[in-house]
């Protein structure tokens, strides 16, 4: 079956995020939204399908996640990036900026440092300074080749810190990082006792030439030491069911994790949620593969468009998720005119690089989650506006 990435879908008037927001975000309704990190694509027919079927039951009561349910995301991280992990290291959790939340909160202590790459996730940032926890921020170098991590500046973090939190892949640089990068981390995280939480929500969103690596597979050291979150809510587009998995191969972890998060009642989820993981889990494979094909078509279109129409622009080509990341300081103005700029002259509503931290000033992070023909009206709208 040939996927139709191509078809325009009306998301107004759905209590859509990306489109429902837009006026009070941008102060303008009409923008073309490329922001908030879901996709403008159909949800996959199988996964309707399995939610309509269940929907059709007459009681919708307290519902457990079966062993069923964790073995297809076992098969799932099996076959896609050849880690083997256990169904009985696995916990639900409704949302993996819930999960890096309760994991600051039921295992770690107010005052603690927690280590953070900016420009990176905002939530990040929340989920450190919420809880009276202390950032420690080892930002991200931008190099002629991408960004890198600062290993120098980490040593030195790593001694007094308690917690990494890792985006990996990496949102919004859209780093896919290599196996001696992460082992790296992971080394001066062993060797000071920081838990690496390692967020994984993008990992199946990697491009063609490049490959996922869950900081877990890399040793049984590493796997004690770390948390991993994924979930099928990017991939799948299923965001709206708050539906994720926390990962936790280390017993003693795994049982602080899990009674903290017990303890908040945070572990019940909802019975559709659950169907449409599985459903993306054993039917997806196909979909993926397509949808893959299609993102890797809107990245290749926007980077040869920008170095032909905009070379201004600073950009590395995206390894993993479906962003792209702008910096626009060669224009010689300001954030607030970047801003201000890109909404009321291009019409675009896409994410202020200032949210990722102070290092992405003069940046924009761009979702091409959306048609073809969307990505090329909107490139044309910022040529135009700059
Ligand atoms: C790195 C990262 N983690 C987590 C999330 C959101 O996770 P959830 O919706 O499961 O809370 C996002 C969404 O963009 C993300 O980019």
């Amino acid at each position: 079956m040939i996927y139709d990435f191509d078809k325009i879908i009306d998301r107004t008037g759905t209590e859509c995020v990306k489109y429902d927001l837009r006026e009070n975000v941008f102060g303008k309704a009409d923008v073309i939204p490329m922001w908030v990190a879901d996709m403008d694509f159909p949800t996959a027919d199988f996964i309707r399908e399995a939610i309509i079927e269940r929907a059709k039951g007459d009681v919708y009561g307290y519902t457990f996640r079966e062993d069923a349910y964790f073995e297809s995301i076992v098969n799932w991280i099996q076959r896609h990036h050849q880690w083997e992990t256990k169904k009985e290291w696995m916990s639900f959790t409704p949302g993996i900026v819930n999960a890096f939340n309760l994991a600051v909160m039921g295992l770690t202590k107010e005052g603690d440092e927690i280590i953070i790459q900016p420009p990176v996730y905002h939530p990040f940032f929340y989920a450190v300074n919420n809880h009276n926890r202390k950032l420690v921020e080892n930002p991200l170098i931008d190099t002629e080749d991408g960004y890198v991590m600062d290993f120098d500046l980490l040593e030195q973090q790593a001694k007094t810190a308690k917690m990494l939190i890792l985006s990996n892949p990496h949102n919004p640089v859209g780093r896919a990082w290599r196996k001696e990068e992460l082992k790296r981390l992971g080394e001066i995280c062993m060797k000071n006792n920081v838990l690496v939480f390692s967020d994984e929500i993008h990992c199946d969103l990697v491009m063609p030439g490049f490959k996922h690596v869950p900081f877990a597979s890399l040793s049984e050291e590493f796997a004690q030491n770390s948390i991993t979150a994924h979930a099928a809510s990017k991939t799948f587009n299923l965001a709206g069911l708050a539906t994720s998995t926390v990962i936790i191969p280390n017993d003693d972890l795994r049982n602080k994790y899990v009674n903290f998060v017990h303890s908040t009642e945070a572990d019940m989820g909802n019975i559709f949620g659950k169907i449409a993981t599985m459903t993306a889990m054993e039917k997806g494979d196909e979909w993926h593969a397509q949808l893959i094909n299609y993102i890797k078509g809107n990245i290749d279109f926007a980077y040869d468009f920008i170095k032909r129409e905009m070379p201004k622009i600073r950009i590395h080509k995206a390894e993993a998720t479906y962003m792209i990341w702008l910096n626009f300081k060669d224009y010689g103005i300001t954030d607030a005119e970047l801003n201000h700029k890109m909404i009321h002259e291009a019409g675009l509503g896409l994410n202020a690089g200032n949210i990722f931290g102070k290092e992405g000033e003069f940046c924009m992070r761009v979702n091409l989650a959306c048609p073809r023909s969307i990505v090329e009206k909107a490139l044309n709208q910022m040529k135009s506006a700059f």
